[in-house]
């Protein structure tokens, strides 16, 4: 055992031995004391008193450093033992230099850009008193109707993996006994994206092939990149509430995958395992401690029941040790007990948060997370000099370019549209601004989208309704419009129309800013639209009706001047899609990474009777995974393989050269997918295994090789055995998941020794 691991155990062992049991039950509870950031229905009463007694293992929704810093006094000096609190938060993407949504910052495709965030982040937080993150959010998801899709990395569990480990190692860096780490906490396992038709919170069923192929490997990859903690989800799995799920919480995540650290529930999880139907409180928390949950968020299950249970031979005084050591090891690794005070001063706290640095970041952050999905007749990039109407709720926004999740994010630091072309107009040309409608003009989704805006702070509204009618904020635009060269409209979801419990049945944009848009294209002008959001929406009348398509996400602090950046051609996008975009909701789910079905449709057809199709509406995504445009072109040759045949444990090389064709310098994002056509289990379309991201000037060429190994080509089979079989697989390089090239090689097993042994001699 490594000496730093014994010296962790002892100390922790000879802490526990000084513990009353009602102090380590009290290390289980992570509470909420309510009146900064709330995240949930309920909040905690009489926190002091229980820190006092010992009765506090973690906190969050802590609003200030000063507060941290009293909190954490009193824990230290005021209770017996003096076990210094865990302090979390929700650091989704970014903490107060807030960078895309996650959904947004995983199509930049750049693992180092996202570890930057990630770092930056916990640099930040730290400095406010934090060391704990909910986050990475890894939750696979093909269901854009569901809100939480803005927090994740998409659909895909290859991009997935990487940015769960990208985050994972910036939020924790090379040393969390650092003072600026934080620990990470994957969430939600398992299968939270999964929830039927959307609905938030809903329940999960899933085969078990899907589920760890599709779904289980980002939840993995951050286990194996160190992430110390981990959140289970809220929903069922095949009727086992994920809280209480023994075989994923401890025969999988700490006997296969290995975890050490401590499982943490969702908000009041315990609890609604009453709700979901198998208990009481004290038998549902009995079975989550038994489970393997280690901490109970908000809902004092553990702290109110798990005496009771112990006294009545419900569970053993082993499992509340394991979960109480647990927590202790987290804190130890953070170096709490050496000084949880070290390196905070309110100077240095003033000092990190937004600085120029971490400002730089959020702009590359934003412009790179961009994907430009239409430019018809090179619109994009516009001149300086050109008059634009800038038209739409959105483009002087603050408030909801943050995004959802955005804690500690201040709309005072964010950077309009407006203010981004202004800045860079200079003079040059003119800006003709209008509203021209409101986000929504419903009033009950109004209200709910306003669910975190304070009251009495208007200015802090996600959704207002502007004194004018429609028709006068529509005439307003219209007349911009007439009298400019070429319209923007920046226009799309409120922060709050995506995160968590804001699931949507229609993903169009709402009505107000689509009658607003009809009435500006009349004009005849050319109209470039910039859609923000935080999922995937239905776009078939943009993409028929606008010149140019910018999709911007809820961009963070600096993207009015990335997008500014971006329409001027001061930068080229380089955005991809991590998700597909559908046609309709009807199609929904449509990810790239289908199965083929015994009756596929022909290459290129859209309908054939009696095979798999709609007669309304065609198979394929208006925008498919891996899909976006630059001002340049990129031509792709032949893949080129360094084998054709191969064996065993042999590496392929793949390799295509991609040559900028245009005028403009500009990134590419080479993806890789292999496809297994003959199997024992059907196999999925296509699946991606590889993407880089390269750099061009115009003409410039260079070669991107893939290095391939049968670890790329194993699948869970019928048995459930990750495993590869022989046979021929093809091998795609393209930009995008529709848009490849590919070669076929044959790649053979060699025959298992003992096989060889023991068949019959046929000579
Ligand atoms: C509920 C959410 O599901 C989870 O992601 C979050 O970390 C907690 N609330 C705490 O805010």
């Amino acid at each position: 055992m490594p000496s730093q691991r014994k010296k962790m155990e002892k100390f922790v062992s000879g802490l526990m031995a000084r513990m009353t049991l009602e102090e380590k039950i009290g290390q289980l509870n992570l509470v909420t004391p309510g009146g900064a950031s709330v995240t949930g229905a309920v909040v905690n009463e009489g926190v002091e008193e229980k820190i006092h007694n010992g009765l506090v293992g973690g906190m969050f929704g802590v609003g200030s450093l000063a507060d941290v810093i009293k909190i954490q006094d009193l824990a230290v000096h005021g209770s017996r033992l003096g076990i210094p609190i865990l302090f979390g938060s929700d650091v989704i993407h970014g903490y107060r230099t807030t960078f895309p949504v996650p959904l947004g910052l995983s199509c930049s495709w750049n693992m180092e850009l996202i570890e930057k965030t990630a770092r930056i982040a916990a640099v930040e937080a730290s400095a406010a008193g934090l060391r704990w993150t909910f986050s990475p959010m890894v939750d696979i998801a093909r269901d854009p109707r569901w809100g939480r899709v803005a927090e994740g990395g998409g659909e895909d569990p290859f991009l997935g993996s990487r940015i769960a480990e990208s985050m994972v190692r910036g939020y924790q860096g090379d040393d969390l006994s650092q003072p600026d780490t934080l620990l990470a906490c994957v969430k939600h396992f398992a299968l939270y994206g999964a929830a039927e038709g959307g609905r938030e919170y809903n329940t999960v069923d899933m085969s078990p092939i899907r589920m760890h192929e599709s779904y289980l490997p980002p939840y993995k990859a951050a286990i194996d990149a160190g992430c110390g903690t981990l959140m289970a989800a809220f929903n069922d799995v095949n009727g086992v509430p994920a809280t209480a799920d023994r075989s994923m919480l401890t025969d999988l995540l700490r006997g296969k995958w290995g975890f050490d650290g401590f499982v943490v529930t969702d908000y009041t999880a315990i609890n609604e395992m009453t709700a979901h139907g198998v208990g009481d409180l004290q038998t549902v928390s009995a079975r989550a401690l038994k489970a393997g949950t280690d901490m109970d968020m908000v809902g004092e299950g553990f702290l109110t029941t798990l005496q009771k249970s112990l006294a009545e031979g419900k569970i053993r005084k082993s499992d509340i040790d394991a979960a109480c050591r647990r927590v202790l090891e987290a804190k130890y690794k953070l170096g709490l007990f050496d000084d949880p005070f070290r390196g905070l001063s309110e100077e240095h706290a003033a000092g990190v948060q937004v600085c120029p640095e971490h400002r730089a970041a959020a702009y590359e952050a934003a412009t790179e997370s961009c994907v430009l999905l239409k430019n018809g007749n090179e619109t994009l990039p516009l001149k300086k000099s050109e008059k634009i109407a800038l038209i739409g709720p959105l483009a002087d926004d603050q408030v909801n370019l943050l995004g959802t999740w955005s804690i500690a994010g201040d709309r005072r630091d964010v950077v309009t549209v407006l203010d981004g072309i202004k800045r860079r107009q200079e003079g040059d040309g003119a800006v003709l601004y209008a509203r021209g409608s409101n986000i929504t003009d419903d009033p009950v989704l109004r209200d709910r989208l306003n669910v975190f805006s304070p009251k009495d702070k208007p200015e802090e509204w996600q959704v207002t309704a502007d004194p004018r009618s429609p028709d006068e904020m529509i005439a307003e635009a219209v007349a911009a419009a007439k009298d400019s060269d070429v319209v923007v409209m920046v226009v799309g979801e409120a922060k709050e129309h995506a995160g968590e419990c804001s699931s949507r049945t229609e993903l169009d944009i709402p009505e107000s800013q689509r009658k607003l848009m009809e009435a500006v294209k009349a004009t005849g002008k050319k109209l470039v639209l910039v859609v923000m959001s935080g999922r995937p929406l239905t776009l078939n009348w943009e993409e028929t009706n606008a010149d140019a398509i910018l999709f911007a996400w809820h961009g963070g602090v600096e993207a009015g001047n990335a997008i500014a950046g971006l329409l001027f051609g001061e930068r080229n996008p380089s955005g991809k899609l991590t998700m597909s975009f559908p046609r309709n909701v009807g199609q929904i789910p449509v990810y790239y990474e289908q199965k083929h079905t015994g009756r596929p449709l022909a290459e290129g057809k859209e309908y054939e009777k009696f095979k798999s199709c709609y007669i309304d509406a065609p198979n394929t995504p208006l925008f498919p995974f891996g899909y976006g445009l630059s001002y340049t072109t990129f031509d792709y040759s032949p893949v080129r393989l360094n084998k054709t045949a191969l064996r065993g444990r042999e590496t392929l090389e793949a390799s295509v050269t991609i040559t900028n064709t245009g005028k403009y310098a500009g990134a590419e994002v080479a993806q890789l997918y292999i496809t297994d056509p003959v199997a024992s289990i059907a196999r999925p379309v296509k699946s991606l295994k590889g993407f880089q991201k390269i750099f061009l000037e115009p003409g410039e060429a260079r070669e991107v090789t893939f290095e391939i190994t049968p670890e790329l080509l194993k699948f869970y089979n019928e048995k459930l055995r990750l495993d590869w079989e022989s046979g021929e697989f093809i091998i795609q390089i393209g930009t995008s998941s529709e848009q490849v090239q590919s070669a076929t090689v044959n790649w053979q097993k060699e025959a298992p020794k003992r096989q060889l042994q023991t068949q019959p001699d046929v000579h």
